[in-house]
């Protein structure tokens, strides 16, 4: 521990600046325009990778974007951690809310402002660091293998097709992700479970044009006013989700798992003043961990329709459009729920209008395991660093090619994040911590140690 927090010590100016450098790079994967820039990102990240003493380093090509790929294989009887990781980002719009620009890393307060500075780059950079120091200083205790890929924002497809192909190459222990959250640096968490998620786009038809709202408002149904109905049935009066059957699957807790989930220390006091809110939603009957963790949802991600310009235009729209995506639970099946949405979606589509439903990318749920060694391994790396116990969360978001990862290569995930829920994901604003960059570079040599030790 004491020769980890000596390396950190002495490197840790350059951490930070690779990590901004990282940071600079726009690599949003959802936006052609910013192709240069994802792939300038892919390259920088193997040269950091050879850097710091990885083998074998290779851009893979895919249909999409690069997916990285290096090794460090010690001894063939030492157990091998697989490092998955996304150098993507989200787009940072709206721009005009970042209070400094996404792209330029700016530290306020000891936090780097920056789109990707949790989601994921300050994340996995971690592991690229912490990987440099057990190599500087010989205490290198697993193989390692490092997979970061480009295209986990918009649903990792091309990562499934590479993981099929080289099984043999990706062959490991465990796989060690940090792209999820922990409760506070006073309560250090663990996730042990990701949602599900099954996305749709639908669009609500009306009339063949857009029509003169004073010649034919009243007489012709208004899609947006359908839409806007259709959504609305979606949930009932106890924030219940109505799609028949789309709860078949879902198994209740036990009073035990509630009692355990419900023990994590959270206080909805401060949720509501973060989030600047009254009062919590949700379904009746479950608290907000529940809801969050183990409860299936429905959220409308975007609607639009008609004249949203300056001024005003009276017009009556041919057509109203909206995205909504369900989170999943164990047992619902992403293809399963994409179907039974759109079967309902059209049965209760009113004769004034008609309705396409489309099916985005969706993913699979997945509990990971806490009886493991490699949850012990974190475990104990936690306790070491933090000097606290980590606690055992159920996460709201989803990771999708965790469950892919299990079905294919046969291999676990263990979820090591540090980040925190008010580093702004996704958000304008989003934030990593200086303290728990560094703080994550210390902890993941410990997990290295503590999973060949406790493999033996
Ligand atoms: N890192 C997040 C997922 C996450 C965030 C898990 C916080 C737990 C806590 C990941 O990059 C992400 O944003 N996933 C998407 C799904 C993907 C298919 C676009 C999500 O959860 O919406
Ligand atoms: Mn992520
Ligand atoms: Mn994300």
């Amino acid at each position: 521990m004491q020769e980890i927090k000596k390396y950190v010590e002495e490197n840790k100016q350059r951490f930070l600046e690779e990590l901004f450098e990282l940071l600079r790079f726009p690599s949003v994967s959802a936006d052609p325009k910013y192709k240069g820039d994802v792939l300038k990102t892919a390259a920088f990240v193997a040269e950091k990778l050879k850097e710091a003493g990885a083998d074998k380093v290779e851009i893979c090509e895919t249909a999409g974007y690069p997916i990285i790929y290096g090794e460090k294989i010690i001894d063939a009887a030492l157990p091998t951690v697989l490092i998955y990781g996304h150098y993507d980002v989200q787009p940072a719009d709206p721009l005009e809310l970042w209070h400094t620009p996404p792209f330029e890393p700016t530290v306020r307060d000891g936090k780097i402002y920056a789109r990707g500075a949790c989601d994921d780059k300050g994340q996995f950079y971690m592991h690229v660091k912490a990987f440099e120091l057990m190599m500087k200083t010989n205490t290198l205790a697993c193989n390692v293998k490092f997979m970061i890929e480009g295209e986990e924002e918009v649903g990792s497809s091309n990562l499934g097709i590479f993981v099929n192909a080289n099984k043999e190459r990706l062959k490991a222990d465990v796989v060690l992700i940090s792209d999820t959250s922990m409760i506070s640096m006073e309560n250090p968490s663990i996730e042990t479970g990701l949602r599900g998620l099954a996305y749709m786009e639908v669009e609500v038809t009306g009339p063949n044009r857009d029509l003169h709202s004073g010649v034919y408002g009243g007489a012709v149904a208004n899609p947006i006013t359908i839409l806007c109905k259709m959504i609305a049935s979606l949930h009932d009066e106890n924030n219940h989700i109505t799609i028949p059957e789309f709860y078949d699957k879902v198994v209740k807790l036990t009073e035990d798992e509630k009692k355990a989930l419900n023990s994590a220390p959270f206080d909805l006091e401060d949720y509501k003043k973060d989030l600047d809110i009254n009062a919590e939603w949700g379904e009746k009957g479950y608290s907000t961990l529940e809801r969050t963790g183990t409860r299936p949802t429905l959220e409308v991600n975007g609607i639009w329709g008609g004249y949203i310009g300056e001024g005003a235009k009276t017009v009556l729209p041919s057509k109203a459009n909206a995205k909504i995506s369900m989170r999943l639970v164990p047992h619902q099946n992403s293809d399963e729920i994409s179907a039974i949405f759109q079967k309902h979606f059209e049965s209760i589509a009113p004769d004034f209008v008609k309705v396409k439903v489309h099916a985005h990318h969706g993913g699979e749920p997945v509990v990971t395991p806490t009886d493991s060694v490699a949850y012990r391994a974190a475990e104990k790396a936690i306790l070491t660093s933090f000097g606290k116990k980590p606690i055992p969360t159920r996460g709201g978001g989803s990771i999708p090619i965790v469950a892919l990862f299990e079905d294919v290569l046969g291999i676990k995930s263990v979820l090591l994040g540090f980040g925190l829920d008010s580093d702004a994901l996704h958000s304008p604003n989003e934030k990593y911590d200086i303290y728990n960059y560094y703080k994550g570079i210390e902890t993941l040599p410990l997990f290295h140690k503590y999973f060949a030790e406790l493999s033996k």
